[in-house]
């Protein structure tokens, strides 16, 4: 949802260093992408379309040599995808780089304008430069660094919305003055100069140690130096991090998409997800700092999430009540934050995300915690909003998502899921230790199965189906019990990536309805793996087969009745019950990213999407 990066180098010319990050932030935003430079004028460059695209134009018009500049790569909330709609934007002296959404924008720049302001597009961000400036007159600050932080804490006063600025003045040549509220926004600091970024994933190559700034921060970066401010300037001591990602994460190392190489990453973030979770003493999930007693007293547990995220979250409900016997439950996160939700101390709110950084996850945790819940959080980031927000997080190990498409988040956020489900039947005495132990060591067991599911020939089979079945219009997939969630994400990943219409349905509710959509046109993936409820499961595929849908059945070899009844079988090994929909999915993620490869269309940046919403 837009990603910002700034930096000012000791010694080597910027531009290259804001490309490269605009490169590794691209999956944030794509509708266009712009850069300016701290030299005289601030020249800048803006382009409608990819970071490529701005790459061309600056080829054509070069820019100034320079050790200090901002870049932007854009998704449009305000204004259509347009060269003077792209980022950087300026109003006077003030060049700025914006990721969010200035709420008051409307109000602002018709004052604004009163006051003489001309806009030139219709963003909101050219309004908070417009509003800087005007801010900065007020208070004249001229060539005084002190004096243009207090207009930019004025600014922030008059702000209402999210915001991470990374602002240039032709004043003060070498500096980038940046400010946060809600968006995301990291300070690197390393051998070759100081940074500023959306998320880490964009300095990985410059540096490892971060300052993650907090709500309304603000203050500035030069090659060597830096100061960061609360709004009432006062200095804060933030303390540096060390983020031990590997840069290569960041890259395809030579996958033709992220979506392919993060969706055979999975076993191996099983694998390191289990091997943290592991404590000294043979206990688990030791970093997950909530005490037995708190445990004991939750009556519920509510999970929170968007997207993919809250699929997982729905899995979580079965493993939660099944296993830990607690009730639990899974809401949109964007609904669960605007209506008034009954929450109240005996409740663990558990909010789910790959990013930490969702703006809808974020507020629906802060509605949670002021209604006195304990907050609790599943995360891939760590240092993220989210994991800072909450008590206790338990950090998946998947390393940086790239790919729009979520894939090894999902796999790492069940496989937590079911971690946090021990802990809680442990901490309340829901399981015997015994069947406690005996779950884990299935858990272990899922590593060989997804590799099997990973492997050339079991992938080769479903890029067989998926061309077969790529022209259809209509897919369906259909699951029961925790399978049910696994096909609603089977759904969101083909028409996330592929366009095509999808629905993620239970087995037994297409007689309620959607069977009369049954025909030629439509692809019915269903589910019948070693879940339970087979009997059911064959009666609705008996159902459909029978009305002349397609019929792609998911399942292992001894479902014999379901092999026969399929048009084409896709098998998975057998396993245990509990492990099944974690090994479902994968399937599921190759058939999307197999008919997406068919369709021509580009899988790891969908049209009108982005990776982090950010934005509500
Ligand atoms: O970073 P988060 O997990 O909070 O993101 C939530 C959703 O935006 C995300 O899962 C989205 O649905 C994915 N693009 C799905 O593949």
């Amino acid at each position: 949802m837009c990603g910002i990066v700034a930096a000012c180098l000791i010694s080597e010319p910027v531009l290259g260093c804001l490309i490269e990050g605009l490169e590794s932030l691209e999956y944030r935003g794509y509708d266009s992408a712009g850069v300016a430079l701290s030299a005289p004028g601030t020249p800048r460059r803006r382009e409608r379309g990819r970071v490529e695209d701005l790459k061309e134009r600056i080829a054509e018009d070069p820019l100034p040599e320079a050790r200090a500049g901002i870049a932007h790569t854009r998704w449009a909330t305000h204004g259509a995808p347009s060269r003077p709609n792209a980022h950087p934007h300026r109003q006077g002296p003030i060049t700025l780089v914006h990721n969010g959404i200035l709420e008051n924008h409307d109000e602002l720049r018709e004052v604004l304008a009163e006051h003489g302001a001309v806009f030139e597009s219709e963003t909101d961000t050219e309004v908070w430069a417009a509003l800087l400036a005007f801010e900065e007159r007020k208070t004249g600050s001229g060539v005084k660094v002190e004096a243009f932080l207090e207009a930019l804490a004025a600014a922030m006063g008059r702000a209402r919305g999210s915001y991470a600025l990374a602002i240039l003045h032709e004043n003060h040549p070498g500096r980038v003055f940046f400010a946060r509220n809600e968006s995301p926004l990291v300070l690197g600091m390393g051998e070759g100069g100081r940074y500023l970024a959306s998320d880490v994933a964009a300095l990985l190559k410059r540096t490892h140690e971060f300052l993650y700034l907090e709500e309304g921060d603000l203050g500035w970066i030069t090659a060597e130096d830096h100061l960061v401010v609360d709004r009432d300037l006062k200095a804060r001591d933030l303390r540096p991090e060390r983020v031990s990602w590997d840069p290569e994460a960041v890259e395809k190392g030579g996958y033709a998409h992220f979506m392919l190489k993060e969706i055979e990453e999975q076993a191996g973030v099983l694998a390191r997800t289990l091997q943290s979770a592991a404590g000294a003493e043979g206990d688990f999930l030791p970093d997950f700092r909530l005490s037995d007693e708190k445990l004991r007293n939750i009556r519920r547990v509510v999970m929170i999430a968007c997207g993919t995220a809250l699929h997982a979250a729905r899995v979580g409900k079965y493993l939660c009540e099944e296993g830990a016997g607690i009730p639990a439950e899974a809401d949109y996160a964007s609904e669960f934050r605007y209506r008034d939700p009954m929450i109240g101390p005996e409740d663990l709110v558990l909010a789910i995300s790959q990013s930490g950084e969702t703006a809808d996850t974020l507020g629906a945790l802060k509605v949670a915690i002021s209604k006195g819940a304990v907050p609790a959080a599943i995360c891939n980031v760590p240092g993220s909003s989210l994991c800072r927000a909450v008590e206790a997080s338990i950090l998946t190990k998947c390393g940086p998502e790239i790919g729009v498409a979520s894939t090894k988040a999902f796999t790492g956020q069940l496989l937590a899921l079911h971690l946090l489900t021990l802990r809680l039947a442990q901490a309340r005495n829901a399981l015997p230790e015994k069947e406690i132990e005996r779950r884990l060591e299935i858990l272990r067991g899922g590593h060989p199965a997804m590799q099997t599911l990973l492997s050339a020939g079991a992938r080769e089979h479903v890029a067989e189906v998926a061309k077969k079945y790529a022209r259809k219009p209509i897919f369906f997939f259909l699951g029961r019990g925790p399978d049910y969630p696994i096909a609603l994400e089977g759904a969101l990943k083909l028409k996330e990536i592929s366009y095509v219409h999808a629905e993620g349905y239970p087995s037994g509710e297409m007689k309620h309805g959607p069977l009369a959509l049954v025909s030629e046109d439509m692809v019915v993936v269903a589910l019948a793996g070693e879940t339970g409820n087979y009997a059911k499961v064959l009666g609705n595929l008996q159902e459909v087969k029978s009305r002349g849908g397609h019929l792609v059945v998911v399942t292992t070899t001894s479902r014999r009745e379901a092999i026969e009844l399929a048009d084409d079988a896709i098998l998975v090994p057998r396993t245990d019950p509990l492990i099944a929909p974690m090994l479902h999915v994968i399937p599921l993620q190759y058939m999307a990213y197999y008919v997406a490869l068919e369709r021509g269309c580009d899988i790891d940046k969908p049209r009108n999407l982005a990776k982090s919403v950010t934005v509500e």
